[in-house]
């Protein structure tokens, strides 16, 4: 996993894990800022951590290219990507297209990029989500696996937005990876995304904690 915060993903990760519920072994969480709440929660996990500062580069993508070596010698079969906040080099991540999924706070494809609660608010949306989907070169433009939507309600401000989401991404991302972990999702190239075997028409959505097609 790569996280550039504070880490409330990886804990629902981890969480998930104990409960029984997410059959995978988190072998790494790497960042690109030392001091991220991410690394302290993995460390108090017991999970091996690393950090590579982007100052120390001196080009974009020899960081990405040193951060995918780092991920790849630690033996991960697939990459979580959850407030990762960087844009990486679409060569450096060629590899792991169809094994990489990232956390968008957004019903994608709207408001890819920054701000996503501020925008979907001033845009007068009625309701707003989270998104997982596979990562390809194109930011955040990997195809939909899986939504949670959340219905806006009056007074919403963005932080109280970002903070009612959240607890949905908390079910949103081990739901999906679980998926993953069981083998039962394909990233179907260019565009697409298959569910045992089928291609899907439209990404599944979180009810009741559940992913239904
Ligand atoms: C989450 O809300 C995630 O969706 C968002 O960052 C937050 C990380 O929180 N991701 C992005 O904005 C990616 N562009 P966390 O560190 O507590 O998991």
């Amino acid at each position: 996993m790569l996280a550039s915060g504070r880490g409330s993903n990886l804990q629902a990760l981890i969480a998930a894990r104990d409960a029984g519920t997410l059959p995978v072994d988190l072998v790494a969480v790497g960042s690109d800022k030392d001091d991220a709440g991410a690394l302290q929660l993995a460390k108090k996990a017991g999970i091996p951590t690393f950090s590579l500062d982007p100052k120390a580069f001196a080009r974009r993508k020899d960081f990405d290219f040193e951060l995918f070596r780092r991920l790849t010698a630690t033996g991960a079969q697939a990459l979580v990507l959850a407030g990762f906040m960087r844009i990486i080099d679409g060569a450096a991540l060629a590899p792991w297209v169809g094994r990489m999924i990232n956390i968008h706070p957004s019903l994608l494809p709207k408001y890819r990029g920054l701000h996503t609660h501020r925008r979907a608010l001033d845009a007068g949306d009625t309701e707003h989500g989270a998104s997982v989907h596979y990562v390809t070169a194109e930011l955040d433009g990997g195809p939909v696996i899986a939504q949670a939507r959340i219905d806006m309600v009056p007074g919403d401000d963005e932080s109280a937005l970002a903070q009612r989401l959240l607890g949905f991404e908390h079910q949103l991302l081990p739901a999906v990876l679980a998926l993953m972990a069981d083998g039962r999702i394909d990233f179907i190239a260019p565009n697409r995304v298959a569910l045992d075997g089928k291609l899907l028409d439209a990404p599944l959505q979180l009810r009741n904690g559940t992913l239904v097609d």
